[in-house]
């Protein structure tokens, strides 16, 4: 197990004191709020510098300049992308790899929670094309950046924002976009898109880390964010009817909550810590390797199904096909 210093209550500064990540390059997906522009603040202020990745060209020249004026003579570079849309997908990584010709980090995190029955432009199911597809098809187009840096500069990594989401279930693998049924969960398909992203570390890593890049999948915690914009009042009770079977939890339905800074603190870990060397592929969460937890009630660690190297594997064919 990786020793870290590290726990739920560390910050993004805290994980990083004494990282110097000059003349290295970040991409961060979704850097428009939330957790991805905490993760693209941090990586600027030790130096790195960070393609700022969103959809809507407002927030994220608002989020540029708000970067830019806490950390003085960051190098950022924003990029359109929206993760709904696979053309917007392939212009955008077309972008990166022209103008960074070596990527050493790369943030999938942007991603969308809860929604109702929705779907991206090329016709998936909104969470799994958003949070998934969309992410599987920017990381795979950013291989030779990636590859380039792991020569380069001995190592580079992927870092994929899963979520304890995940736990509420694995890939529909007979009809994964609801194609074939009237009966749509929001939870449910979160828990796939979220099991997705932990899978696709899981094959990235395996794939991948031959060449020096090595991938992480990361449950940050739960943090007040615009990611529950779709929540309704029955989503809320559902999240704390969870919470109530779980001994840890106390079993009230309390749900504790983490600052945006400690939020983005385990994703800051996993793209830096040395000591994460020997277990690419591997689910973190409070800046530590998860724990593999298969009781139902837990609110915890990392359920087998997300940890399968042959569904990672399926998981990676299918999304192949799916995408072109
Ligand atoms: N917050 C939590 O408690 C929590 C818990 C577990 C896991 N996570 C995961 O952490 C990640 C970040 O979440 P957050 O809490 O920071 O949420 P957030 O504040 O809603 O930020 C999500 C980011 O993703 C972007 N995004 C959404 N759809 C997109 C698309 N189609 N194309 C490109 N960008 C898109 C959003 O842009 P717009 O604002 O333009 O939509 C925003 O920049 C997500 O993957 C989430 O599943 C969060």
């Amino acid at each position: 197990m990786a020793t870290s210093p590290f726990g739920a209550s560390s910050t993004t500064d805290e994980v990083l004191a004494g990282v110097d990540l000059t003349d290295r390059t970040a991409v961060v997906t979704g850097a428009s709020g939330g957790l991805g522009l905490e993760t693209a603040r941090a990586l600027a202020s030790r130096g790195a510098t960070v393609v700022m990745a969103a959809r809507d060209d407002g927030k994220l020249r608002a989020a540029v300049d708000g970067v830019g004026a806490q950390v003085p003579g960051a190098e950022l570079d924003p990029v359109l992308l929206d993760l709904a849309d696979l053309g917007s997908v392939r212009a955008a990584a077309e972008a990166v790899a022209a103008r960074h010709p070596l990527v050493d980090l790369l943030v999938d995190n942007a991603g969308v929670m809860a929604c109702p029955l929705g779907r991206t432009a090329d016709g998936f199911e909104l969470q799994f094309g958003t949070n998934h597809l969309g992410h599987f098809l920017f990381t795979t187009l950013l291989h030779d950046p990636l590859a380039a840096a792991a020569a380069e500069h001995g190592g580079a990594r992927v870092v994929v924002l899963s979520s304890g989401g995940h736990r509420m279930g694995g890939i529909r693998w007979d009809d994964p976009n609801y194609e074939r049924t009237d009966e749509y969960f929001n939870w449910d398909a979160y828990g796939q898109a979220k099991t997705a992203n932990a899978l696709f570390a899981l094959e990235l890593d395996r794939r991948w880390s031959p060449e020096g890049i090595q991938a992480y999948s990361v449950h940050p915690g739960m943090i007040i964010t615009d990611l529950g914009r779709h929540l309704r009042a029955e989503d809320l009770e559902f999240m704390a009817s969870v919470r109530r079977t779980d001994e840890r939890s106390g079993g009230t339905g309390a749900i504790s909550f983490k600052s945006v800074e400690e939020g983005a603190a385990t994703t800051v870990w996993a793209a830096t810590a040395a000591e994460l060397v020997d277990h690419g592929g591997a689910y973190l969460e409070d800046c530590h390797v998860a724990e593999a937890v298969d009781d139902p009630a837990a609110t915890h660690g990392v359920r087998s199904w997300a940890r399968d190297p042959e569904a990672a594997a399926r998981l990676w064919d299918l999304s192949e096909r799916l995408v072109g």
